[in-house]
């Protein structure tokens, strides 16, 4: 099976569980800098691993970028219905082009899956009190309530000033993330090099105390400016079952 295919990656794998002091480590050969196909293979080893972990009804929560992107289109169509899935976005209006929003994403695995999806349809950067009232309209609040269900939850990371330049913070906000230390994003928020929260995007889905209570949680990264944002998110719940390639892994030891 894949567990055995990446035998000389081994040591690393452990080496790396160990400084994070997370559950699980798989590393894809390869340096994702060197190699842009790398993603390939780290999307297709999640997608593996994933279906690895299905039960009965189980939901799924994921995020967007272009690594969880890559998960979806490497997962293999089912024959048949696996497990009753359903796929759900984890957090509404993070500002992600189209290919590469949490909905899109979480209805073309659903779709292989052959189960069933959800979408959140929120809007990107709203005020507390759009907020507020958006919450209470029955669509948003059905899928918010099956948040609740997250059974796994695949997520990507990325490094706080991309993810910051990504969704067009002004000037001032980034200034501020800056001074703060922020060097993590992840499901819309912004964390410091010891996984302390910095700043949080305004929007609905699993809240940071909700990822810290989850069992099964899959991190996929790739390339070596994320390291420190790996290390810094590694804090947060150590169920974590990361998947990387071989290059960010070696950064991390570094
Ligand atoms: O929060 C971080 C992003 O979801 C990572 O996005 O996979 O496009 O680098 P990416």
């Amino acid at each position: 099976g894949y567990i055995h295919r990446f035998k000389g990656l081994y040591h690393i794998e452990e080496a790396v569980a160990n400084k994070l002091k997370i559950k699980k480590v798989m590393v894809v050969p390869g340096f994702y800098d060197e190699d842009p196909l790398v993603l390939r293979e780290i999307g297709r080893i999640t997608a593996i691993y994933l279906k690895t972990l299905l039960k009965e009804d189980t939901v799924i929560g994921i995020t967007g970028g272009q690594t969880m992107a890559m998960i979806a289109d490497e997962m293999k169509n089912e024959e048949v219905a696996l497990s009753n899935a359903t796929v759900i976005p984890a957090r509404g209006g993070l500002g992600k082009n189209v290919e590469k929003q949490a909905n899109t994403i979480a209805a073309k695995m659903a779709k292989k899956l052959k189960g069933s999806y959800k979408l959140l349809h929120m809007p990107d950067n709203i005020s507390k009190e759009l907020l507020k009232s958006l919450s209470e309209d029955p669509n948003i609040k059905e899928v918010v309530d099956y948040i609740q269900k997250i059974g796994i939850l695949v997520f990507g990371m990325g490094r706080a000033d991309k993810m910051a330049m990504r969704r067009r913070l002004n000037e001032e906000m980034m200034t501020n993330l800056k001074r703060q230390g922020a060097v993590a994003e992840a499901f819309g928020y912004y964390f410091n090099k010891d996984g302390e929260i910095i700043q949080e995007v305004n929007t609905v889905g699993v809240s940071l105390n909700h990822y810290k209570e989850l069992q099964h949680i899959i991190g996929a990264a790739a390339g070596i400016e994320k390291a420190e944002a790996v290390i810094a998110i590694s804090r947060l719940n150590k169920h974590l079952t990361l998947v990387i390639d071989e290059g960010l892994a070696t950064e991390i030891l570094k």
